[in-house]
């Protein structure tokens, strides 16, 4: 099945009854509206456990009633970690304090160095409340606790866009600022250590993320939005989202392929075709050099080309050429 259907496209077989046997075996690809523009939230927290999560130092997390509650454990202090790390993004968390207490929302965290914080404070020691930004020292100050519920639930929305860190609390900015020093890293949340804050308790109940497309990516997904109408189990494919993220469309490997998208009866191929045997050379063209992580299994010799390189990344097509 698989190779009439490769036929019918690179050819000149086509048949009327194959066409309508192909519309009955159901090897025309599903037409289906594209996907959504914008990037879609996901829940770092799923409301019933730490799954995602790692902690570190010795606070106690624990989860209650679909609620997130993070407190010190025999006074001592401790932070909670995405496993994953992320770049550009809006952040939104609902959370809740029982004072007094010093906590705070992690951001762009690297490894074994402190990143940015949103804190959550009460004015009382700093001068500054919840909605400052702190990184080795306050890089924005909200002083104004009108727009802070200090005894009921809030949501802070933190947009890191390239070098842009911006801070809406409740639906007020409290921080817009330009700062090079974390690009990239885990998001978190404190338990700060002190006796005079063993009473805290740091309650979440929802955190949820969407990445932000830098301009590359997102002309690239306008792209692949168009392919997408029709070849849909490509939206979840490696090598086409990992490209994606790049820069680098369908388009920038196949081809406008504006007759191909045009033509109704699906007989024309899209512009560029790359061989199985080809494969590994037109890879090459922008991967010259690969890291030694990527064990190039059998290299070409004068009789066999280089294996390709779509027999290990991706799912994009991985039988030989027939
Ligand atoms: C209107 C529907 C439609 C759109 C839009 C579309 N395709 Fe296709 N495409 C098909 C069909 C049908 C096939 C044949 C089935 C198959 O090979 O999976 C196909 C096959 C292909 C193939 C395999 C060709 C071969 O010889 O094996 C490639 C590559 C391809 N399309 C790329 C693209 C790219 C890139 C875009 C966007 C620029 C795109 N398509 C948009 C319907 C479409
Ligand atoms: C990084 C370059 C690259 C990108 C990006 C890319 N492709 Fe491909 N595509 C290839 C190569 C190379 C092959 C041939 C693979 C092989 O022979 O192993 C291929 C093969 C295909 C095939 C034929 C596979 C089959 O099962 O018949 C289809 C269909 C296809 N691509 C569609 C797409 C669509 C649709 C997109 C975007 C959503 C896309 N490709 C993005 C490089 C790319
Ligand atoms: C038009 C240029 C271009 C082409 C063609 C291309 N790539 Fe890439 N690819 C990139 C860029 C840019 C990156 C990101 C930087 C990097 O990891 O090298 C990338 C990243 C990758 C990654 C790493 C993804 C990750 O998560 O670290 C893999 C694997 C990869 N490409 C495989 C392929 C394969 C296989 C082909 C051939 C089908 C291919 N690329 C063709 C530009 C290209
Ligand atoms: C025999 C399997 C195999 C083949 C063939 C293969 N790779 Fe890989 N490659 C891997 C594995 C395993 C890794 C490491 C894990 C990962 O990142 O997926 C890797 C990693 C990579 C990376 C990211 C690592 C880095 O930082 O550089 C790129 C880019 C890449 N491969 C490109 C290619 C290209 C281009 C080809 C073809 C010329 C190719 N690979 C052929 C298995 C393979």
């Amino acid at each position: 099945m698989r190779r009439l259907r490769l036929t019918l496209l690179r050819g000149f077989l086509m048949v009327p009854a194959a066409a309508a046997a192909c519309a009955t075996l159901g090897w025309a690809l599903a037409q289906t509206d594209p996907p959504p523009t914008e990037p879609t939230w996901t829940s770092l927290f799923n409301g019933t456990d730490l799954a995602g999560w790692k902690a570190t130092g010795n606070a106690k997390w624990t989860v209650q009633d679909g609620v997130l509650i993070g407190e010190q454990n025999a006074g001592q202090p401790g932070d909670l970690w995405t496993e994953r790390e992320y770049d550009n993004f809006e952040l939104s968390v609902t959370f809740k304090m029982v004072w007094p207490g010093n906590s705070g929302v992690w951001f762009r965290c690297p490894d074994k160095q402190p990143g940015y914080q949103m804190d959550i404070l009460d004015k009382q020691e700093y001068g500054v409340t919840v909605g400052t930004i702190y990184a080795n020292g306050f890089l924005s100050r909200n002083e104004d606790e009108s727009i802070v519920n200090l005894n009921d639930w809030n949501t802070v929305l933190i947009l890191c866009d390239g070098p842009r860190l911006v801070v809406t609390l409740n639906g007020h900015q409290t921080a817009d600022v330009t700062d090079e020093r974390f690009a990239k890293g885990r998001i978190g949340f404190q338990v700060h250590a002190g006796d005079h804050y063993a009473p805290m308790r740091i309650m979440v109940k929802e955190c949820k993320l969407r990445r932000v497309l830098s301009q590359a990516e997102a002309e690239a997904a306008a792209v692949n939005r168009q392919c997408f109408v029709c070849h849909v189990d490509y939206t979840e494919e490696p090598l086409t989202l990992t490209h994606q993220e790049q820069g680098v469309s369908c388009a920038t490997c196949h081809g406008e392929s504006k007759l191909h998208i045009d033509d109704e009866d699906r007989k024309t191929a899209p512009d560029r075709m790359i061989a199985h045997h080809k494969v590994a050379r037109f890879c090459r063209t922008c991967h010259a050099e690969i890291a030694e992580a990527c064990p190039n299994a059998t290299p070409p010799t004068d009789d066999e080309p280089e294996q390709a390189c779509t027999e290990c990344h991706g799912k994009h097509k991985l039988e030989p050429d027939e």
